[in-house]
């Protein structure tokens, strides 16, 4: 239960006794909150001691009387908006002129409540000003996360950059400088690496574009019966290059097709990346066995390898963005850290599941699970 503190500004000891009666046992819920909000009420009877109180603590709703002893409450209303406080008002007033309402409204006040007021109308004003409480601290904590992922994101993403692009930069200077001798040959590794640093970053911000479009919701999803072998069968293929590379042979066992609703292109994606991880992280004649098999109510995706193994406590890790590993083995393959963040976002997004076992030396093994309907 979220309790929500109240400031009662009336100079009417009624008024204030009879609100704290009301809200005492009165609750606000939504089917979008998991929590209800419950109300503990703060009284007083003249604008300064209500500046003193909000000064004191933090206050969240401020029912309002304008025509008090001392200062009047657009007053209190005008330093609530001048402090900033983040608290919501409900001006309760008896007569309410124009003027005082469009003044009121100005300053940020909510609503108005005009006196006398029954049980109901009280509280159905407390129902509408909690929601929108709630909605406006929601948004802001929900933008502020966001800023601080997308620092993250990008403070990640310029360093993973800097490195290549260095690389590059030191390899051409010492050609330009003609260091390693007049023949192009001489810079044949220099070449290579550069390229392979550039084809590095290429597969970096293709990675990022997948992400950002599914994560801004923007990818546009062509849902229709995919047939997974067939899916799997082409992304063995488009590995093939790479693990003739590497010396990892790709078993592929599927006899039959087997169908789930969803976007090819995302499937393709999914196997895209497991399959490079089998064979990027596999060894010297590694081996990857990719198999298709369902039950009744799933369809379920093997991706098993006899590579280099991921310890236990780096399961944790895989999914998290730009998560490496970083060791002596793994620290001559290029990667981004994406590929499994991608993978999982796309495997929610089918509501499937998927499922992590490896030993460091022996291999892993990742089964994605779908439901066929
Ligand atoms: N089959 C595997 N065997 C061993 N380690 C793996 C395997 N798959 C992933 N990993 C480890 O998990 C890390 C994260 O994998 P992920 O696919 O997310 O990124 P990546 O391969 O480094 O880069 P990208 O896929 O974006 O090119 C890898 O860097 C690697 O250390
Ligand atoms: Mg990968």
């Amino acid at each position: 239960m979220n309790i929500l503190k109240v400031l009662v500004v009336d100079d009417e000891p009624g008024i204030r006794t009879g609100v704290t009666r009301v809200l005492r046992n009165f609750t606000v819920g939504f089917p979008f909150m998991d929590d209800d909000f419950s109300f503990e009420t703060v009284e007083t009877g003249s604008g300064e001691e209500a500046i003193e109180i909000l000064d004191k603590e933090p206050i969240d709703i401020v029912l309002l009387d304008n025509k008090l002893p001392g200062i009047y409450g657009i007053e209190v209303l005008e330093y609530i908006r001048q402090q900033e406080y983040d608290t919501q008002v409900m001006m309760i007033t008896s007569y309410a002129s124009l003027d005082l309402a469009v003044k009121a409204t100005n300053n940020g006040a909510y609503n108005f409540v005009p006196k006398p007021f029954t049980p109901q109308e009280l509280k159905a004003a407390m129902e509408s000003i909690t929601k929108h409480l709630y909605l406006k601290r929601m948004t802001k904590k929900l933008n502020e996360q966001g800023k601080h992922v997308r620092f993250q994101f990008l403070s990640v993403l310029s360093h993973e950059l800097k490195s290549p692009i260095n690389a590059i930069e030191g390899y051409l200077k010492i050609m330009q400088d003609k260091q390693a001798g007049d023949a192009i040959d001489d810079y044949q590794v220099m070449v290579s690496r550069s390229l392979e640093r550039i084809k590095g970053m290429r597969g970096l911000i293709m990675d990022l574009l997948d992400l950002t479009r599914i994560e801004s919701g923007k990818k546009k999803r062509n849902i229709a019966p995919v047939d997974i072998t067939e899916t799997a069968r082409m992304a063995m293929h488009s590995m093939e290059p790479l693990a003739i590379q590497k010396s990892v042979k790709i078993h592929f066992i599927s006899d039959e097709p087997h169908y789930i609703n969803s976007d090819p292109a995302e499937i393709e994606i999914i196997f895209n990346n497991l399959l490079s991880n089998a064979v990027k992280y596999n060894v010297e004649n590694g081996e990857v066995f990719l198999s298709i098999t369902d039950n009744p109510m799933e369809v379920v995706i093997d991706v098993k390898d006899t590579g280099i193994g991921i310890s236990e406590e780096e399961i944790g890790n895989l999914f998290k963005e730009f998560a490496r590993i970083r060791n002596s083995k793994t620290k001559d393959i290029t990667g981004s850290g994406l590929g499994l963040s991608i993978v999982k976002k796309l495997i929610d997004l089918n509501h499937g599941s998927i499922a992590v076992s490896s030993k460091p030396e022996q291999g892993s093994h990742f089964r994605v699970t779908f439901p066929k309907h």
